[in-house]
């Protein structure tokens, strides 16, 4: 299936999809969506990241926990004052507002999480995130539904420990994936011009 996709479509409508049904996800699909986070760049291909796949109801319930606490208390009351994103209008990114809060207080209930992780102290995360990335992509080309999201990390030593990590592993993402209740769309953004320049700084990109 993947391979009929077009890839710049996928691309174009691989977006947050954050209200999913509780359908299992085949561990056909799910492999594929993992190998597929392993054929992306890393630094000196030394493939650190570690991926934990938890189904387990009760983990998703504790670590969960501290994923809604972190939206309910902080992340949500700063969207909510702020705004819209550049490219989004008022009403679509209310909607966004609203699938995040949905997101928030069903996060346990996605049928499967990722949690790419890696050791060491904490990075930048620039050899984990580009997996994160294919993993989007795949399953959107696979029809599944995913977010990336981070904002747990204002709990990250209760979410890491609910969620069982060793101590030296820090993990850099939660990833529900599940198979969406809505319909994939296009990504809203701004145009090219606004965050293009060329040669010099402000300068518009001409092509
Ligand atoms: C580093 C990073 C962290 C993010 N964390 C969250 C998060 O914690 N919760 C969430 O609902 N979305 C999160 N997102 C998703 C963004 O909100 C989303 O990509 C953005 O609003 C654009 O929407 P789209 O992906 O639907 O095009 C995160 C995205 C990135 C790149």
């Amino acid at each position: 299936m993947a391979d009929t996709f077009d890839l710049f479509e996928t691309m174009r409508t691989t977006r947050s999809m954050r209200r999913l049904k509780t359908d299992p996800v085949p561990d056909v699909l799910l492999r594929q969506v993992l190998e597929a986070g392993t054929y992306a760049a890393n630094g000196g291909n030394m493939q650190s990241w570690r991926f934990l796949v938890i189904k387990d109801p009760a983990i998703k319930a504790a670590a969960g926990a501290f994923y809604r606490k972190a939206w309910d208390e902080v992340v949500g009351p700063r969207y909510r004052s702020g705004g819209p994103a550049p490219g989004t209008t008022p009403e679509s990114f209310a909607r966004m507002l609203g699938a995040a809060e949905h997101l928030a207080h069903h996060f346990h209930e996605a049928p499967v999480w990722i949690v790419p992780c890696q050791s060491g102290p904490r990075g930048s995360g620039a050899s984990v995130f580009p997996a994160v990335q294919n993993m989007l992509l795949a399953a959107r080309a696979l029809g599944l539904g995913a977010t990336l999201t981070t904002l747990y990390l204002i709990h990250e030593k209760e979410a890491e420990a609910a969620m069982g990590l060793p101590d030296d592993m820090h993990s850099y993402a939660i990833v529900p994936l599940g198979f969406p209740t809505g319909k994939f769309g296009p990504v809203r953004r701004t145009a090219l011009e606004n965050v293009v320049y060329e040669d010099k700084w402000g300068s518009a990109y001409k092509a």
